[in-house]
């Protein structure tokens, strides 16, 4: 008999109002930030970061009142590691039903090098901080800021910090997008096996999209025993952005017959929040961009048309529905065959005749090759056109 098996949980932590807002030009106002939180609240989102307390007096207001009015997720804010910092993050998420307390610092030699922290030192500023944090929240993270180029034995010695110092979650960002998914798997798995109590809390990944592979790496992480993801909504984050929430999401959704992973998402207001983002963030969706462009469920060609009209499953892997889009497209144009002409005649209710449908479809390829798109307007006055052939 077989019996089945609850399947692991992997948490969403979403940080579009923090990282992703970090964005050049992509601020939002308070009335906004509120408004996505919420949009992120009520999508099951397992953690929201709401902002930087210490950044400026707008953001701790944003953070204190997504805090205050959220229901379900538990509400993080960002502070470096310094007690100033961490006491301003708490202050604006100590309102929440689910604080918790998000502080870093850079591990790397590149970033150890700016204040000039020896290994020893930065080691004892780790314990001092997360400590400090513990004793405000039970709910503490903690991040080893380009922990993909720090050396692997000095990573491990301060997380076993970070832990014996009371963080929950330690979080290895990949910061400037340059791990590969081998290297993300095996970095987790490493964390997980040597350091003492790693197989006691939560491993998180956060990855960049620098060379394109933030998705693979965060996938890959979770594969090798991380249980939280750090994602935007579309990717927007820093630079070419962070790992985008809707490609993850999706992807344990459509493989998890090879990624056995649960996520708490209603996959149906993917789209909602996907447009909502980009109108206040400014930031336009790149038509081909995974699960979300525009094009990513439209279909163009003759034969992927004739497909699609046949059997969606041919050229979809996911349903529209399922991220909150009304339907599947097959726009027309100068690939388009003669199947697609013939549905869009059936769905604007144009009768023609065989002739006909053969003269509009000589014209409609005609028009085709001068415009992009043929639009509805036009295949009704080729049909006006050619209604003496009936
Ligand atoms: O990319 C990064 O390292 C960060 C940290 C603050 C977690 O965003
Ligand atoms: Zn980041």
């Amino acid at each position: 008999m077989t019996q089945t098996t609850k399947q692991d949980r992997v948490l969403i932590f979403d940080t579009t109002l923090r990282d992703g807002e970090q964005s050049p030009g992509a601020t939002m106002s308070h009335e906004e930030k509120l408004e996505i939180a919420e949009m992120l609240d009520e999508m099951g989102v397992d953690i929201i970061e709401a902002g930087f307390p210490i950044a400026s007096e707008g953001d701790f207001q944003a953070v204190k009142e997504i805090a205050q009015r959220s229901k379900n997720a538990t509400i993080c804010g960002l502070a470096r590691a310094n007690t100033t910092d961490i006491d301003r993050a708490y202050e604006a998420v100590k309102h929440a039903n689910s604080p918790r307390i998000h502080t870093f610092i850079g591990t790397s030699p590149l970033h150890r090098a700016i204040p000039g922290l020896s290994q020893d030192d930065m080691a004892d500023l780790i314990h001092e901080t997360v400590s400090h944090a513990r004793n405000l929240t039970d709910n503490v993270q903690w991040s080893p800021m380009d922990a993909t180029r720090t050396e692997h034995d000095y990573l491990c010695r301060v997380v076993e910090i970070a832990i014996k110092a009371g963080a929950t979650t330690i979080n290895i960002p990949d910061t400037v997008g340059y791990t590969a998914p081998r290297e993300s798997a095996d970095l987790i798995r490493m964390l997980i096996e040597k350091v003492p109590g790693g197989d006691e809390i939560v491993f998180s990944t956060h990855c960049h999209n620098d060379l394109g592979m933030a998705t693979a790496n965060s996938l890959a992480a979770v594969e090798a025993g991380a249980r939280q993801i750090e994602c935007t909504i579309n990717g927007l984050g820093e630079r070419a952005g962070n790992t985008a929430l809707e490609e993850v999401v999706m992807a344990l959704r459509v493989r998890n017959d090879i990624m056995p992973y649960a996520t708490h998402i209603d996959t149906k207001k993917i789209m909602q929040i996907s447009r909502r983002v980009s109108q206040v963030s400014g930031f336009p969706v790149q038509y081909n961009k995974a699960v979300v462009g525009k094009n990513a469920f439209a279909h163009e060609s003759g034969i992927h048309q004739d497909g699609m009209l046949k059997n969606a499953e041919t050229f979809e892997i996911m349903r529209p529905e399922d991220i909150g889009l009304a339907s599947s497209s097959l726009p027309l144009g100068k690939h388009s065959g003669r199947a697609a002409l013939r549905d869009k005649l059936n769905a604007l209710g144009l009768e023609v005749g065989d002739n006909q449908l053969k003269d509009i479809f000589v014209r409609f390829k005609s028009l085709a090759d001068r415009k992009k798109e043929v639009y509805d307007d036009d295949i009704i006055a080729l049909v006006a056109d050619t209604a003496g052939d009936k």
